[in-house]
């Protein structure tokens, strides 16, 4: 459990807060560049509790400007994007991708409104299809673009999904780096007779062991095989707000999750899957992104999107499996074919993390030894929190490029290895190059994949 204290100092983001300070050292992703097209309709976003809107100007430079016009408060999400920039449609205020102004046609001839003025903007960058904002303080320069594997690896390699999650970012987080859950969450029991047999069949007690990185922290999960060998599955946890999840089976890949606050009670969920050094296998690609015989597999299929209306933050990846239905529970599932009877692996993560209430009372929890890894992430950002207050200080290697170059792993060790020494290797990211272990000794009894059917 938590203190109410060290609770609300996790999850709130918005300007001022010791969260939000921290996340603001950071690049931010949060749309695919094919979302934005050249004088195009703009899109509504909210980072970080701020709302703001996207365009991509004649000359193809994303712009991340304030919702509100300076002039008088008219939304810019109906702004026309035309011209290299902007236009308010309400009195013809123009703005730039970098929030200068251009126009304010509606003034005296000789205004000296235009240089005096400009709209909150936040500098953007673009790599690999996704488009990142750092919304640091404007008196200081943001670091270097983090170097993520999942985001240096080309099209054919890599699945990216985005949709939203009715919850705060910390429990998204938190539901990724705890293995604990996979078996017994997106487990199927159709054709596997009583339940009581089929929750024994399962080794579902791992052991938990952490190490802190200069990313983060690394989160090992042990279940023993036999009296000679360990199943290790080595989940990441990557400052402020990223996840990796190791490969599954032999025809698999690494997924994770950017989870990106928008505002306290809701997060953008973008998740990857790629592979380092070829093509998505296409069978994994086919299910990511149609689904698997109609249900929702670990990515937001293109069934699942049930858009907005264009003024909400990222309306198009609002998806029909909310809290105000249920996330479509279905008790007959649950006799037949899910142990959770909700339909699909990313519904079962975002129906349990989104918990009772979209941010949890942490002083209620009752943690048990499985929740190591998450006592030690939120001891991380307490951490990092209360010596950026003292000291200003930022936690080391945030700009540091190379530092986000790491791999989750899932590895079968003989029983007596340490496995940070084994692993120390095969965790470096090396984009192009293979995993650097052989795939085929996964377990068959393996937790089920985040990413997969
Ligand atoms: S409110 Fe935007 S130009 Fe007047
Ligand atoms: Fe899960």
């Amino acid at each position: 459990m938590l203190s109410h204290q060290d609770n609300e100092r996790l999850v709130r983001v918005g300007p001022g807060t010791p969260m939000g300070t921290l996340m603001r050292a950071y690049w931010i992703p949060f749309l695919p560049s094919a979302d934005l097209e050249r004088d195009g309709t703009p899109v509504r976003v909210r980072l970080l509790g701020e709302d703001l809107v996207a365009f991509r100007d004649t000359q193809g430079r994303v712009g991340l400007v304030d919702h509100a016009c300076p002039h008088r408060a008219a939304p810019m999400v109906f702004g026309r994007n035309e011209e290299g920039g902007l236009r308010c449609v309400y009195h013809g205020w123009k703005f730039a991708y970098d929030g200068s102004m251009l126009d304010t046609p509606a003034e005296p001839e000789g205004s000296l409104l235009r240089k005096h003025l400009k709209i909150p903007s936040y500098p953007c960058v673009e790599r690999m299809g996704v488009v990142w904002t750092w919304m640091g303080p404007a008196d200081r320069e943001p670091p270097p673009l983090p170097d993520f594997e999942w985001n240096m690896v080309p099209a054919e390699n890599r699945v990216l999904t985005f949709r939203i999650q009715e919850c705060n970012w910390l429990q998204a987080l938190e539901g990724e780096i705890d293995s604990a859950h996979a078996p017994v969450l997106h487990g199927r029991i159709d054709g596997q007779g009583e339940i009581n047999g089929w929750i024994a069949a399962r080794n579902l007690r791992p052991s938990f062991h952490c190490l802190t990185q200069p990313f983060g922290l690394s989160i090992a999960s042990r279940r023993e095989l036999d009296e000679h060998s360990a199943y290790w599955r080595v989940n990441q946890f990557l400052m402020p707000f990223f996840t990796l999840v190791p490969p599954q089976a032999k025809y698999s890949e690494l997924s994770g999750h950017a989870w990106v606050p928008i505002d306290d009670e809701n997060t953008l969920a973008i998740m990857f899957s790629y592979h380092p050094s070829q093509p998505m296998y296409p069978r994994s690609r086919e299910v990511m992104e149609n689904g698997h015989a109609g249900r929702e597999t670990g990515h937001a299929s293109v069934n699942a999107f049930e858009p907005d209306n264009p003024m909400q933050p990222f309306a198009k990846y609002r998806t029909r499996f909310r809290r105000d239905n249920g996330y479509r529970f279905d008790p007959e599932l649950q006799r037949t074919a899910f142990f959770s009877g909700l339909p699909g692996l990313w519904v079962q993560d975002a129906a349990c993390q989104s918990g009772v209430d979209r941010i949890v009372d942490r002083t209620k929890e009752h943690l048990g030894v499985t929740d190591t890894g998450i006592q030690k992430t939120r001891r991380l950002l307490l951490d990092h929190l209360k010596t950026l207050e003292a000291s200003g200080t930022l936690p080391a290697g945030f700009d540091d490029a190379q530092t986000t170059m790491v791999r989750a792993v899932s590895i079968t060790l003989t029983a007596d290895t340490d496995w940070a020494t084994a692993c120390a290797e095969i965790m470096r990211a090396k984009p192009g190059q293979d995993f650097g272990y052989d795939l085929s000794d996964q377990p068959k009894s393996a937790p089920t994949t985040e990413a997969g059917a």
